[in-house]
């Protein structure tokens, strides 16, 4: 996750197998490394417009920009000002991706996906993780010309006991 060749890690696996846990504590790693962490889960979003409020949202928190240069900024222009001129190293966290990108409305997936390439574009200074029931291929989302690792979790049983009778 810090590389700044892999810019996309996805986190994929059925639901209740720990994904939302590896993202939480793979989180909290990097912020033991002071990076810079936002975490966002994308449940129960509806639209491209739903989710560039939530990032700006956690950025003006962060303060990421002073306030006064963003008046008259339409949401997305003022989306694109933050990450154009983000100095520091950071990792944002799309926690149950898939909620969006299937959320059923029409080109919502195709939005956010562009939104995604957007912000990998203007700033090679942001890796993201996300976390999907399916595979990112699966959902046919392919982010050519990055680097993108994919974790499948699978549910290990645990044997506490084990005997062979013969
Ligand atoms: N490595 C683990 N060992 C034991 N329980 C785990 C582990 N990872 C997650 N869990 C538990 O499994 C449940 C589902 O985990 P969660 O991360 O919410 O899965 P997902 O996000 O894939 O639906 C939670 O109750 C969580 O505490
Ligand atoms: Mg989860």
């Amino acid at each position: 996750m810090t590389s700044e060749s892999t810019r996309l890690v996805s986190v994929w696996g059925s639901p209740g197998f720990g994904k939302t846990s590896v993202a939480i504590v793979v989180g909290h790693q990097l912020q033991a490394r002071e990076l810079p962490v936002f975490f966002l889960s994308l449940r129960g979003l509806k639209s491209k417009s739903d989710l560039t409020s939530k990032f700006l949202s956690l950025f003006r928190q962060a303060r990421t920009l002073e306030t006064n240069k963003l008046q008259d900024l339409s949401a997305d222009d003022e989306l694109c000002l933050i990450f154009d001129r983000l100095s520091d190293h950071c990792v944002i966290i799309l926690d149950n991706a898939d909620d969006l990108f299937e959320c059923g409305a029409p080109n919502v997936k195709e939005e956010v996906f562009n939104l995604i390439e957007e912000i990998l574009n203007r700033s090679d200074k942001v890796n993201f993780l996300l976390t999907t029931r399916e595979s990112l291929p699966y959902l046919n989302l392919h982010f050519q010309g990055y680097r993108v690792v994919s974790c499948f979790l699978m549910r290990v049983l645990r044997l506490t006991k084990f005997s062979i009778q013969q």
